[in-house]
């Protein structure tokens, strides 16, 4: 056994809810991979827990699973967007999000993420202070400058698969590139700390501090 399969088996295992989004998911849809693992669903809840966030934001929702595991965290008056330009999938997430406390905070964009980001009305929706990027690779880069003035001073953007199975020194392509070139920017902007979690596809775990347009100053209480 390597550390992730320990890692994995010695871990709490998914709750029911979230083990049939799972099985809904594959039976219901034709890209169940898509879905976040159960172990990285598991760290999606542990940072939102340990961040306590007010505003939070998922771009890509697919079925609702990293959307249930970031709810887990967020402040009882909080919010947690999340945006999905498939219309398809809002049966799913609706079923099963219905079973979730608090699902009443999670408010759904059937939109495209740069346009839920460009058109981010700060006055009414506030800074956001923990963000999950995972929808197209191709505009992640666009994502990242569109989300950056939008993220509280000292707030969390996550980005899922900047390993990309561990290709990115040859694969050619539009999202491969993308993702040099996040990753390289990541590492190259002062503002911003990042440690890559070894699970799932790689997640880039990367706190903002110091940029112009923050709103306002994290403030967690323990
Ligand atoms: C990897 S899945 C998201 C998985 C989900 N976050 C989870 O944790 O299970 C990516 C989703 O992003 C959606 N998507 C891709 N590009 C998008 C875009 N530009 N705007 C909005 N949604 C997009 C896809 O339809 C798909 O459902």
């Amino acid at each position: 056994m390597n550390l992730l399969e320990f890692a994995r088996a010695s871990s709490t295992p998914e709750s029911p809810l979230l083990a049939a989004l799972r099985k809904a998911t594959w039976q219901q849809t034709r890209h169940g991979r898509l879905m976040s693992d159960p172990h990285t669903g598991q760290v999606l809840t542990m940072i939102s827990q340990l961040l306590q966030p007010q505003i939070a934001l998922e771009l890509g929702t697919f079925s609702g699973y990293g959307t249930l595991c970031l709810l887990k965290g967020l402040q009882s008056d909080g919010v947690l967007h999340t945006v999905e330009r498939n219309d398809e999938l809002f049966c799913l997430q609706d079923k099963h999000w219905a079973q979730a406390k608090g699902h009443n905070r999670i408010q759904r964009h059937h939109a495209l993420a740069m346009d839920v980001l460009v058109q981010w009305d700060m006055s009414k929706n506030g800074a956001i202070d923990l963000a999950y990027v995972d929808a197209d690779k191709q505009g992640i880069v666009d994502q990242l400058n569109a989300l950056l003035p939008l993220m509280s001073n000292g707030g969390w953007m996550l980005f899922d698969n900047t390993w990309w199975n561990g290709t990115l020194s040859d694969a050619t392509g539009a999202k491969p590139d993308a993702l040099r070139e996040l990753n390289a920017r990541l590492l190259s902007d002062s503002t911003l700390t990042t440690t890559v979690l070894p699970i799932g596809d790689g997640l880039s775990a990367v706190r903002v501090s110091h940029h112009e347009g923050r709103a306002k100053q994290r403030q967690v209480q323990v």
